[in-house]
């Protein structure tokens, strides 16, 4: 499963990607608001830090809208990924993108069905919210796998990207029933790493070295 952050900060990327943690960059206008910055500018500053694929959201709700300011954000770099919301013009949209080469993220999934239209339009990729639709207590990783087993059936080639990732569990359970991609915030993906049986042993090894004067 590929790794990308969800986030508008630059130096969490670069931070991640100094460990080699991270496969690409998703951002949503609500990322860009809390970065504070011109969204243009730190999407173009994202590109130059990671070669993996960008998410940048467009902004307009109508076909023509979303086909222009998609076509202005894929000049930015080879690496831009258009992300659409999840309605008939962003399908519309879509459809289009595919159809010149312009890779594309369905975004704000919230059902197997619409899943299926992103498909159907060409998306480079899916993106189901676990994390939101668990807040209104519906099982996030049951739509994860319908998703699975419908692209499956059909050979469909659009990833699913689950994003809305809020904690670790969520990581192994989208692993475990085959999402291509997780998005999740920085903080979630460096907590991966964590385990107290490895701190602790890693304490130990550390105190033997010390006291039996290991050098290498
Ligand atoms: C994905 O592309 C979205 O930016 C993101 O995962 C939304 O997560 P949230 O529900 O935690 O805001």
């Amino acid at each position: 499963m590929k790794f990308f952050v969800d986030t508008a900060n630059v130096d969490e990327i670069r931070e991640l990607e100094s460990y080699g943690l991270i496969d690409g960059v998703t951002t949503n206008p609500s990322l860009i608001k809390k970065s504070g910055r011109d969204f243009v500018e730190v999407i173009t500053e994202i590109c130059s830090v990671t070669d993996g694929p960008v998410s940048a959201e467009v902004i307009a709700l109508d076909t023509e809208g979303m086909l222009a300011e998609g076509r202005k954000l894929a000049q930015i770099a080879d690496n831009i990924v258009v992300k659409l919301p999840l309605t008939l013009d962003g399908l519309a949209a879509c459809q289009t993108f595919s159809k010149e080469g312009i890779k594309t993220n369905v975004t704000l999934c919230f059902s197997a069905n619409q899943a299926l239209l992103a498909a159907k339009a060409g998306a480079t990729y899916i993106s189901p919210f676990i994390g939101r639709l668990d807040d209104i207590h519906v099982d996030g990783m049951e739509l994860i796998q319908e998703i699975r087993a419908i692209y499956d059936n059909y050979g469909f080639d659009t990833e699913i990207l689950a994003a809305s990732i809020r904690g670790p569990m969520h990581v192994k359970e989208c692993a475990l029933v085959g999402a291509d991609v997780g998005t999740a915030p920085a903080g979630v993906i460096k907590a991966l790493v964590k385990h107290p049986l490895t701190q602790a042993g890693l304490d130990q090894f550390v105190k033997d070295a010390a006291e039996a004067g290991i050098k290498v």
